[in-house]
C-alpha cells in the first residue's frame, strides 16, 4: 500500500478500537456516550484515564527500517509535528463519531479549516453558489482570494431554492451554506440543498453547522458532503480555544490532511487536548444551551422593550417549520432587536451584568454583543443597514449560568434603560 506523506498518526495505541461506537448507528439517544467515549482508543498508554497531550514537534524511529516500514505503510506512527499528532488524531475520530463521518481533519481555526478545503478543492474556472448569509470571513475568502485565482461566485438568497438551483452552472464544483446563519439564525432545509447537488454530478455540497452543532444536527446525515464547524464555539465549548473541522467521505478528508501537512494549518496538541476534554461534556452542555435559551427567546419575545426576536425555536421565526423538521434543538444564540437606536441599545448592553461583552459564541459564559459595534463597527448605519444589522441587532450567545439568573438580568438591563 503507498502511504501519502502527510497520513496522520495513530492515536496512542493502535490499531484503535472504536468499534464500540460505530458512528454510523449515532443517534440522539446514543450521543451522551458517543461524546464521552466515541472515537477514543481502548487505552492511552500510560494506564491513563484520559488521552494525554502529546506534546512534540517530531517523531523518532529506533532504525533506518522503522523508516522503511512507516513509508511502506506497514505501521500507522507519526513523522512530523505538521503531518499530525496522537492527541489532535483522537480529537479528529471524536469528531468523526460525532458526525457519523468517515474521517475528520483538524485545523488551528475554523478559518483554517475552510480556507484550506477552498484552496485545495477548487481550481481555476470553477464557480461557487454560497447562501448570501454565511460567515463573513467566508463570503470574504470567496469574494477576494478565490476571485484571485479565477475561481467565480454566486450568492443566493437564504431560502431561496429556485434561485439557487438556478445559479448552478456547468462550472460549479461547490454548494456552501451553513446551518443556522448568523445572526439572524436562518434555516436551509438541507435535504433541498442536496437534491439540487444531486442533479450536477460534480457539485459538492458544504455544511458549516458551528451554531447547530452535532447534537442538533449532523448535515451528513441530510444529503451534504462536507461538514464544517468552527470547533472554538460549542465542541471547544470553554472560550479557551481555537480549533477547525472537516468531516466526510475519506478519499476527500485524506486530501484535506495532505494539504494541512502542506499549508501548515495544524491543530496544536495542547487546543487538541482541550478539545477532547470539551467534547466529553459537550452533550450536557447542549442540553443546558437549547433549554436554557428557548425560555430565554420566549421572555424576549413578551418583553415591552424588545422589538423582535430570531431564534428558531419561535413559531414567529420565518424558518421555524423547517428548524422543528430538521433540528434536534434550537441552539444557544437569541438574536433581538431592543426597542430604540443605537444609543439605547448600547446602554442596555452596558447595564447587563451576568453576560460579558464580547464576539465569538458556545462557551460556558454568556456573551452577548451589538454587531453594529464588534463585526461591523468600521461600517455607515446605511452600510450596515444594506447589510440587514441593525443598529439595535443584540446577539446573545447563551451560556451555562442559571436561566432565571439571566432572565432576571435582561429584565432588568432593559426596564433601566426603557
Ligand atoms: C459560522 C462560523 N464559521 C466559521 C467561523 C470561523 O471560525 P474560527 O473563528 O474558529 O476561525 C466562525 C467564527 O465566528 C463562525 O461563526
Amino acid at each position: 500500500m503507498s502511504m501519502t506523506r502527510t497520513r496522520p498518526p495513530a492515536a496512542a495505541t493502535s490499531p484503535t478500537d472504536t468499534s464500540l461506537f460505530d458512528p454510523a448507528g449515532a443517534d440522539s439517544g446514543r450521543f451522551d456516550t458517543l461524546a464521552v467515549r466515541g472515537g477514543e482508543p481502548k487505552s492511552y498508554g500510560y494506564h491513563a484515564a484520559t488521552m494525554p497531550m502529546v506534546c512534540t514537534a517530531t517523531y523518532t524511529f529506533d532504525s533506518s527500517q522503522a523508516i522503511h516500514d512507516h513509508f511502506q505503510g506497514k505501521v500507522e506512527r507519526g513523522e512530523y509535528g505538521r503531518y499530525g499528532n496522537p492527541t489532535v488524531r483522537v480529537a479528529e475520530q471524536k469528531l468523526s463519531a460525532l458526525e457519523g463521518a468517515q474521517e475528520t481533519a483538524l485545523f488551528g481555526s475554523g478559518m483554517a479549516a475552510i480556507a484550506t478545503f477552498l484552496l485545495e478543492y477548487l481550481k481555476p474556472g470553477d464557480h461557487v453558489v454560497m447562501t448570501s448569509d454565511c460567515y463573513r470571513r467566508t463570503r470574504q475568502f470567496i469574494r477576494t482570494t478565490l476571485a484571485k485565482y479565477g475561481i467565480t461566485h454566486s450568492f443566493v438568497p437564504p431560502g431561496d431554492y429556485d434561485a439557487l438551483s438556478d445559479a448552478v452552472q456547468p462550472e460549479t464544483r461547490l454548494i456552501v451554506s451553513e446551518a443556522p446563519t448568523n445572526p439572524y439564525l436562518r434555516v436551509v432545509d438541507v435535504a433541498r440543498l442536496a437534491e439540487i447537488r444531486r442533479k450536477h454530478r460534480r457539485v459538492k455540497l458544504l455544511v458549516d453547522a458551528t451554531l447547530a452543532t452535532p447534537y442538533n444536527f449532523r448535515p451528513l446525515e441530510h444529503g451534504a458532503d462536507l461538514v464544517v464547524h468552527s470547533c472554538t464555539k460549542y465542541l471547544g465549548g470553554h472560550n479557551d480555544l481555537l480549533a477547525g473541522s472537516i468531516s466526510g467521505a475519506r478519499d476527500l478528508i485524506s486530501a484535506m490532511h495532505d494539504a494541512r501537512g502542506v499549508f501548515g494549518g495544524i491543530l496544536d496538541p495542547h487546543a487538541g487536548y482541550l478539545l477532547i476534554r470539551g467534547i466529553k461534556t459537550f452533550s450536557v452542555r447542549m442540553k443546558h444551551h437549547n433549554q436554557s435559551a428557548l425560555r430565554i427567546a420566549e421572555f424576549l419575545e413578551g418583553h415591552p422593550a424588545v422589538e423582535r426576536v430570531f431564534y428558531p425555536g419561535l413559531a414567529s421565526h420565518p424558518d421555524h417549520e423547517v428548524a422543528r423538521k430538521q433540528f434536534h434543538g434550537f441552539g444557544g444564540i437569541v438574536s433581538f432587536l431592543v426597542r430604540g437606536d443605537l444609543e439605547r441599545t448600547i446602554r442596555f448592553i452596558d447595564a447587563c451584568q451576568i453576560p460579558s461583552v464580547g464576539p465569538s459564541m458556545g462557551g460556558v459564559e454568556t456573551l452577548i454583543e451589538q454587531p453594529a459595534l464588534i463585526s461591523f463597527y468600521e461600517l455607515t448605519t446605511e452600510q450596515r443597514q444594506a447589510l440587514g444589522i441593525a443598529n439595535n441587532l443584540v446577539r446573545l450567545s447563551v451560556g451555562l449560568e442559571s436561566t432565571d439568573d439571566l432572565v432576571a438580568d435582561l429584565d432588568q438591563a432593559l426596564r433601566a434603560t426603557s
